[in-house]
């Protein structure tokens, strides 16, 4: 095992920085910066090295990492401190490796819901740092819902003044200026992951009409919102008032209304000036109470904005119902992984319509699922998701649609139930370590297997702990102590 003890790191990337910071928490040692050639540790690029993302290691008595871009050099970085160990003396070292490795999937993404409760810019950081070290690539912000609008919107300020201020169960709320947003993406680019904002539409919209009630309709009361509310001791959602349970399903804007499309163009149009990535999640999931056509209409005319404003649009499956809706609209599948009712059909229109998909199958991807029935935190109406559960299943074989239409996954932590970055870490970790290896690694891999991954992944026990993250120590996993 190669030791660390005055090892120099040539090159004064930010990858650079980034591993000489990561090792400096996680062994108390700070490797030096240098510019002499013959550096124990060397970052550099090479495009030729292996596909985009991609990166050679190689922790020999040197340690070479050659990233095919930047991003590469970053998640060799993050293999590297993967190799990071405490010997029995307390000596500290780099496993021998030799890896050459580009990822199966462009699309390696995660979610959280920041509107049931909010986290604050450090905790999202935070987030961010533990999700890109898994090599996530994609930050699905989920920024607006029946409870909460947490992104402050020039061109309608009462959606932060008035509908900010409460998450779930009375808990405190919160918003992001545009410069604590600015700062969120600035932070997730230089760990290479891009931020996805999301608006949820036409459905959980309560928070809208809280704001603005002329733009949202009477809630609707379905049978099961009445039953669950009764159960949970919640309050049923009253127009024009802050909501504080977590039923689903009530809240729709003004579909026929024009001035609806004034305030989605202008909400559309500010998050777009916020956001260089190119995308933006219109929502669509859950509008029980909006009739089939009137949804459609509302589909086919927010992705048409969105298109409009220069982006991409992403929305929940159901919106694939929309005959007409955008061409090239990207539809993320949160049905189970055996399809129920209309969903296949409507994920497979995406594609019909020149999209494409991102699986984030809610009974195996879904990370706000507990883990097992007794699990204090999460819930249980996908499934109930053990570690081993998380990690076996196959993103292709989901959908009746062609491979290539298939873009990769995405793990979302819905926070109903978490109401600390504690609590979220609990619920993300381990499991998103599982989908992380799912959209990285070719389903052929030799280690693409629960015995193996079971054991590489309670190697993570260290690093997690160094960084300060809240994981789960699930009894199916053999934890390391070094
Ligand atoms: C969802 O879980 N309602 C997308």
């Amino acid at each position: 095992m190669p030791v660390i003890a005055q090892t120099r790191v040539l090159g004064s990337s930010l990858a650079a920085e980034q591993l000489i910071d990561a090792v400096e928490r996680r062994s108390g040692i700070r490797l030096s910066p240098t510019d002499a050639a013959e550096a124990e540790i060397e970052l550099r690029i090479d495009p030729a090295v292996a596909a985009a993302e991609g990166y050679a290691l190689t922790v020999d008595e040197r340690v070479e990492i050659v990233g095919a871009d930047e991003a590469g050099l970053f998640y060799g970085v993050q293999t590297l401190l993967q190799l990071l160990r405490e010997d029995e003396d307390g000596i500290w070292g780099f496993l021998r490796a030799e890896v050459r490795d580009a990822p199966r999937f462009d699309r390696r993404g995660v979610m959280l819901d920041v509107a049931r409760h909010f986290f604050h810019v450090a905790e999202v950081k935070k987030f961010i740092d533990s999700t890109s070290a898994l090599k996530f690539n994609h930050l699905h912000l989920h920024l607006s819902d029946d409870q909460g609008w947490r992104i402050h919107i020039d061109s309608w300020p009462r959606l932060t003044e008035v509908s900010s201020a409460t998450s779930v169960d009375g808990h405190p709320g919160g918003f992001y200026t545009k410069d604590d947003y600015r700062e969120i993406v600035a932070y997730a680019a230089d760990r290479h992951m891009i931020v996805i904002p999301e608006i949820d539409l036409p459905g959980h919209a309560h928070a809208i009409g809280v704001a603005y009630p002329e733009l949202v309709e009477e809630p609707v009361l379905n049978d099961g919102l009445i039953s669950e509310s009764a159960r949970m001791g919640q309050a049923l959602p009253v127009h024009g008032e802050t909501y504080l349970g977590w039923g689903v399903g009530h809240s729709s804007v003004r579909i026929h209304e024009d001035r609806t499309y004034d305030f989605v163009r202008d909400v559309v149009r500010e998050l777009a000036e916020l956001t260089p990535g190119p995308y933006i999640h219109v929502g669509g999931d859950e509008s029980l109470g909006t009739l089939q056509a009137d949804f459609d209409l509302f589909a086919e005319r927010v992705t048409a904005i969105v298109v409009e404003a220069g982006k991409t649009p992403i929305a929940w499956h159901e919106m694939g119902s929309a005959a007409g809706i955008a061409e090239g609209t990207i539809g993320q599948y949160w049905g189970k992984t055996t399809p129920e009712g209309t969903h296949a059909e409507e994920a497979a229109h995406f594609v019909e319509r020149g999209g494409s998909l991102i699986m984030s199958a809610a009974d195996v991807a879904y990370l706000d699922m507990k883990y097992t029935e007794d699990f204090p935190l999460g819930l249980t109406w996908a499934a109930v998701i053990d570690v081993r559960s998380a990690y076996e299943w196959e993103p292709t074989a989901v959908l009746d649609v062609p491979d290539a239409a298939i873009l990769g996954i995405e793990a979302p932590l819905w926070s109903e139930t978490t109401r600390t970055l504690s609590d979220v870490e609990q619920l993300v970790f381990p499991r998103a370590a599982a989908q992380a290896e799912i959209a990285w690694s070719p389903k052929e891999a030799p280690e693409r297997v629960w015995d193996s991954f079971r054991t590489r992944l309670g190697a993570l026990a260290p690093l997690w702990k160094a960084e300060g993250v809240d994981y789960h120590p699930a009894d199916e996993i053999p934890w390391s102590t070094r």
